[in-house]
């Protein structure tokens, strides 16, 4: 079992897969995109294989595999085949912006997959455009129906931005209750790459604007999600993420790892340890020494309340 310094059971692998992405939301890259590192500094399927294999044999039982956007790498489905076929056991999800499932969703389920977690910010092709500087809404629309009809679990994604999406949460709730899937509104988070001019919604003013269409209560959720539940009424659930009022770190179960083999013991925003020698030398007795140290330093709590921006982009660590 993999425990921490503060006796949590850390049983979760989030791994980003790259830093590449297709679009350019404005909350998360600048337009330009971002700096890519070199080919070589990056962690093959393989070895980040003989790395999952450690973390699993050693007490993981749920993966997800993020981004950038994880579907731009080629194979993202043969890795996770991989890890299917290793343990069948594992929750295996993904994070995607949901632009290549069309083309990917079945191959993505044949490969073991089992839940969807797709992000979707409005249901306007123009502001689509203006978020992610990108044309994409038909393909994600598409994307989410093809995921859907594969049967693959879906939750939508929401960052919650004001005079930019708010008077759309109820078309987007809608949307979502029409497809079967949890629509998760999302803080937004200032960090250094995206766009300073966009405008965050606090927690009690993204509930206040649901508030207007919805009459719900907020109900218990399990204690490692970082997402608030919310039953509205007519039975749909919804859910809130609010880290600007963490309370999760203290059942925090997860550990992250990025493209180049950064080990990250929390997203907000302790430096991680490198894998990436250990694991291109074939190294494994050093790279599970590298997760013991990763462990025993993570933070008891994330630094958000010191009111920090962020140096490290979601981009690298995939949220
Ligand atoms: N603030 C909040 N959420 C973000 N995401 C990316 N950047 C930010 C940010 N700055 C979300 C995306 C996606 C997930 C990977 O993280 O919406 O759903
Ligand atoms: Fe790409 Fe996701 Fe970042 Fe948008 S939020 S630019 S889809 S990685």
């Amino acid at each position: 079992m993999l425990i921490d310094a503060y006796g949590r059971v850390i049983d979760y692998l989030r791994i980003s897969l790259t830093q590449r992405c297709n679009f350019r939301c404005q909350y998360c890259m600048p337009e330009s995109g971002v700096e890519l590192g070199k080919h070589e500094n990056m962690l093959s399927h393989e070895e980040m294989f003989e790395f999952v294999k450690i973390c699993i044999d050693n007490g993981i039982k749920k993966v997800r595999i993020s981004g950038g956007e994880p579907l731009v790498r080629k194979g993202a489905e043969d890795f996770i085949a991989m890890i299917f076929a290793y343990a069948p056991h594992i929750d295996l999800a993904m994070t995607t912006n949901g632009y290549f499932l069309k083309s990917k969703a079945q191959a993505l389920k044949n490969a073991g997959l089992k839940r969807l977690n797709i992000s979707l910010d409005t249901l306007s092709n123009e502001k689509f455009r203006q978020i992610a500087r990108r044309d994409g809404l038909k393909e994600v629309l598409e994307g989410i129906e093809a995921a859907k009809s594969e049967g693959l679990g879906i939750k939508l994604n929401t960052v919650a931005i004001k005079g930019f999406n708010d008077d759309e949460f109820e078309a987007l709730m809608s949307f979502a209750a029409a497809n079967n899937a949890q629509i998760r509104f999302i803080e937004y988070m200032e960090n250094k790459h995206a766009n300073p001019e966009l405008k965050s919604m606090r927690a009690d003013e993204i509930l206040s604007k649901i508030a207007t269409f919805k009459n719900f209560k907020e109900i218990t959720k399990s204690p490692q999600s970082p997402s608030r539940l919310f039953a509205c009424d007519d039975g749909y659930i919804f859910g809130l993420i609010n880290p600007h009022q963490c309370d999760f770190c203290t059942t925090c179960n997860r550990i992250r790892l990025s493209s180049e083999g950064l080990l990250i013991p929390c997203l907000y925003f302790d430096e991680g340890k490198s894998i990436l020698a250990a694991m291109k030398k074939g190294d494994l007795a050093s790279a599970k020494q590298i997760l013991a140290d990763v462990l025993a330093n993570k933070p008891e709590k994330n630094r958000w309340q010191e009111n920090q921006i962020s140096e490290r982009g979601f981009y690298q660590t995939g949220g």
